[in-house]
């Protein structure tokens, strides 16, 4: 059996990379190797990536050109982390994914997702995630928590109606794919987001 590849999607201050390292420890326990792995990075490339796209704000980078740097480092992290990671059978863990792009840079910024489609497409080979998790969150409350852990990307600058936009669009993308989105309201406690969280995947992918 091929591993499972669970991708957790949001907005800036959700707690994904809390629910993403609980859901980890959580596995590992039960006995199941692990990979968790975070877009953009995750390989040297997605890291170099990261650090232009995110954090060099002196330099100015249109949403096609955005858009494209991410779908660079998700075709590195597809090729040398994911697929190897599938095919040893561990449960692979994404902080952000391909549905990402479509809510920051098609929702949020305006481009076409037909067109991110086709190049996500080619990006990972057609790989998706069996199980996505969305924390769905209030951005302004997103963007206040995020703020307490210092200086601010580039996204996180955006104005709060882009980030309505965003939240909408990830939204939007749940109720067109109901069976592969589970959607967990971020403002509950992280222990009851980590429980639904863990049923869901243990249930419907593991069965355990
Ligand atoms: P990050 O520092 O990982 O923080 P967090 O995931 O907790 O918000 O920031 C990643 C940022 O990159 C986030 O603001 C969303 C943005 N992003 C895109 O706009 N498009 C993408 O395809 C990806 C993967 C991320």
């Amino acid at each position: 059996m091929p591993g499972v590849f669970i991708s957790f999607e949001g907005p800036e201050g959700a707690g994904k990379s809390t629910q993403t390292k609980l859901l980890q420890l959580a596995l590992e326990r039960a006995g199941y190797a692990v990979t968790l792995t975070r877009e953009p990075g995750g390989t040297p490339l997605g890291d170099a990536v990261r650090n232009v796209v995110l954090l060099n704000l002196d330099l100015e980078v249109t949403p096609l050109a955005e858009f494209l740097l991410y779908s660079a480092s998700r075709a590195q992290l597809v090729r040398d982390v994911i697929t190897p990671a599938l095919q040893a059978q561990h449960v692979v863990i994404c902080d952000r994914y391909a549905d990402s792009s479509l809510a920051y840079q098609g929702y949020g910024r305006g481009l076409n997702l037909a067109f991110l489609r086709e190049v996500t497409w080619e990006a990972t080979g057609g790989l998706r995630p069996h199980v996505t998790v969305l924390l769905d969150l209030e951005p302004s409350v997103g963007l206040s928590r995020a703020s307490f852990r210092g200086a601010k990307d580039r996204l996180e600058l955006a104005d709060l109606a882009f980030h309505q936009r965003v939240r909408n669009g990830f939204l939007e993308l749940a109720s067109l794919e109901p069976e592969r989105f589970l959607v967990v309201d971020a403002m509950l406690a992280e222990q009851v987001i980590h429980e639904q969280i863990l049923s869901a995947v243990a249930g419907s992918l593991l069965g355990i």
